[in-house]
């Protein structure tokens, strides 16, 4: 018998069911993935675990489990339906080197039968049918065999359906076999089943068993050592649980619906409301979000971000909230999330203040906004076919009102309007060309006696100092620093070589920075104050001396003297030319901006 459960209960048996199978628990990552400048977010329980996948030894051993936060932004014009989601939880379990495809489908099989309650003829499997780099898993198609799946009910497909990774453009990747269950209505016909295509059977869960490593000339390379990465998406079976379609309806939005109907006052504004949905679904991702530090900006995460939360915004105005309103779904969110996820808790404050920052700015300017657009719209005369927007105009209307490029084309499409993408995109670098020389500008007339050179070689220092944190590890500090007009110099302590990979990953995220144009802001204050911030740098001050305390963007606070670059943007390309040992427990690190 299928066993109706609550999220928490699915959660806490996974993660029980693994650790009595020797799995040791870890810790959800940060939605923001620490050491990959190439993704914006997590977007899978294996994508924190890269390099364990790769070879590295993880702390925790070779068996591990967890419940991940993941962020997937591909489907983000889709929520409002009753299935997508922007922000979701993976369960996964994992063996670095150690079980394979044998283990992995029989505790899969014993969970699911065990501990869900299905029998082996509700479940049909997929296996990977054989391509030019990996031969067809008959073996993984076997082992279900032999724990009773039905022959009928073991299908084998492609790679578009059964290969998982790289999460990225590189990494741990291979084939996969996918467990799916049916909903409660009859067959489409005689093969209905996985490949069908007609939603009656619902992926629940994905063994896939890495075997390689596919390199950036597009190689699959076998790994020394295979792993299996396992993903079993939190809302959908725990809707599946309850026999209702949508995790909308269970009650990991129960709560978040009951806030917004009060606001509202309006009982319709429940999941059965397109607007309720995506003012639930883009503030619960938008609480996580900036629960893991990411602030509302124009760049990067933070631009998905304040197009969550603008949306969100919008959308509570079609259902007649009118009154400030994002932080009091956000205390729902923390108040029911708070137990698994305590990094909410612990940043209520910060999560409240970043949703309240943005809802005032862009309340603001919102009715302004779209009166704009209305009679922008209602220039062209009504029976043009092909009503287009200018690039121009939806550039206007980010600029001055703070519209998405994304708002404003969905607003488009309720009119029957499409926007020009492409002339917005050139607005949008003619803009950013202009404001780049002007930082330019202002940083050469701030600067009489050094070179911008030297001003840019000394912030680049300080992205590196913290690029060095995050790839090595918290406790590097400098041990001295010299700069030149061609070059930076940096001493750090830190006991071993840095590998090419490091070394790589470091300018990575220096460049990544760069590229963001954030920033550089100057604050004085004492010592203690800046400690107490959480700035990094040489704490030598003498107590309560005022130092000067410099911010780059959301990414580095350090103590300084400068000077440094108005903004990271046109400082050039990072590059690290030697990586050396400087003395004991020294490292040094010379380099430059090209
Ligand atoms: N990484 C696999 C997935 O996301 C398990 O489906």
């Amino acid at each position: 018998m299928i066993k109706a459960m609550t999220a928490a209960v699915l959660r806490r048996k996974f993660i029980d069911f693994f650790k009595r199978h020797g799995h040791a628990e870890i810790k959800s990552a940060p939605l923001v993935p620490e050491n990959d400048p190439t993704c914006l977010f997590t977007t899978a329980g294996m994508h924190p675990l890269v390099p364990f996948l790769l070879g590295e030894k993880h702390p925790a051993g070779q068996r591990l489990t967890d419940v991940q936060k993941c962020l997937r932004t591909g489907d983000i014009d889709e929520v409002g339906d009753p299935f997508h989601l922007t922000f979701f939880e993976m369960l996964g379990n994992w063996s670095l080197g150690d079980y394979f495809k044998a283990e992995a489908i029989a505790m899969s099989y014993e969970f699911l039968t065990a501990e869900l309650g299905f029998g082996p003829e509700q479940i049909k499997v997929t296996c990977f049918a054989g391509d030019e780099n990996s031969p067809r898993d008959n073996e993984a198609a076997a082992y279900w065999r032999q724990h009773g799946i039905p022959e009928q009910n073991i299908t084998f497909l492609g790679k578009k359906d059964n290969w998982w990774g790289p999460a990225g453009q590189t990494g741990p990747c291979g084939p996969d076999t996918e467990m799916f269950v049916p909903l409660d209505r009859p067959d489409c016909g005689p093969d209905c089943g996985p490949a069908c295509g007609c939603g009656k059977w619902v992926e629940i869960w994905n063994d896939v068993f890495m075997q390689y490593n596919k390199t950036a000339d597009g190689q699959y390379v076998p790994l020394e050592k295979p792993n299996v990465d396992t993903g079993m998406g939190v809302e959908r079976v725990t809707a599946f649980m309850q026999g209702v379609r949508s995790a909308y309806e269970t009650e990991l939005f129960r709560g978040i619906f009951a806030k917004i109907m009060a606001l509202a006052g309006n009982p319709e504004a429940n999941h059965t409301s397109r607007s309720a949905r995506i003012v639930a679904e883009h503030l619960r991702a938008s609480t996580f979000l900036i629960g893991d530090g990411v602030k509302p900006s124009n760049v990067d995460q933070g631009y998905v971000l304040r197009r969550l939360i603008r949306r969100a915004i919008r959308e509570a105005r079609k259902l007649g909230i009118t009154e400030m309103f994002t932080t009091s779904v956000a205390d729902v969110v923390i108040a029911e999330y708070g137990d698994v996820y305590q990094e909410l808790r612990q940043n209520a404050d910060f999560i409240r203040d970043e949703l309240r920052r943005e809802e005032d700015q862009f309340g603001k300017t919102l009715e302004n906004g779209t009166r704009e657009f209305n009679k922008l719209v209602d220039k062209f005369p009504p029976h043009l076919e092909n009503k287009v927007i200018s690039g121009r105009k939806a550039f206007n209307l980010y600029e001055t009102y703070g519209f998405p490029l994304e708002l404003t084309q969905e607003m488009a499409a309720e009119r029957g309007f499409t926007v020009d993408e492409k002339g917005f995109q050139e607005e949008y670098a003619k803009h950013q060309e202009l404001s780049r020389a002007g930082a330019m500008q202002k940083f050469k007339g701030g600067l009489a006696d050094q070179s911008d050179r030297t001003a840019a070689l000394h912030t680049a220092t300080h992205l590196l100092h913290k690029a060095l944190r995050t790839v090595l590890n918290e406790n590097v500090a400098q041990a001295g620093s010299n700069i030149t007009a061609e070059r930076l110099r940096f001493d750090f302590t830190y006991e071993d070589k840095m590998t090419p990979e490091q070394i790589a990953q470091a300018e990575a995220i220096v460049n990544a920075q760069i590229s963001r144009d954030l920033p550089v802001t100057c604050e004085e204050m004492s010592l203690e104050e800046a400690k107490k911030r959480g700035a990094i740098g040489l704490f030598e001050s003498k107590y309560g001396e005022v130092v000067k305390l410099y911010t780059i963007g959301d990414f580095s606070m350090e103590i300084c003297g400068g000077p440094h670059a108005p903004r990271t943007g046109g400082m050039g390309h990072f590059r690290i030319l030697k990586e050396e040992s400087s003395s004991r427990g020294v490292r040094r690190i010379k380099a430059v901006l090209e």
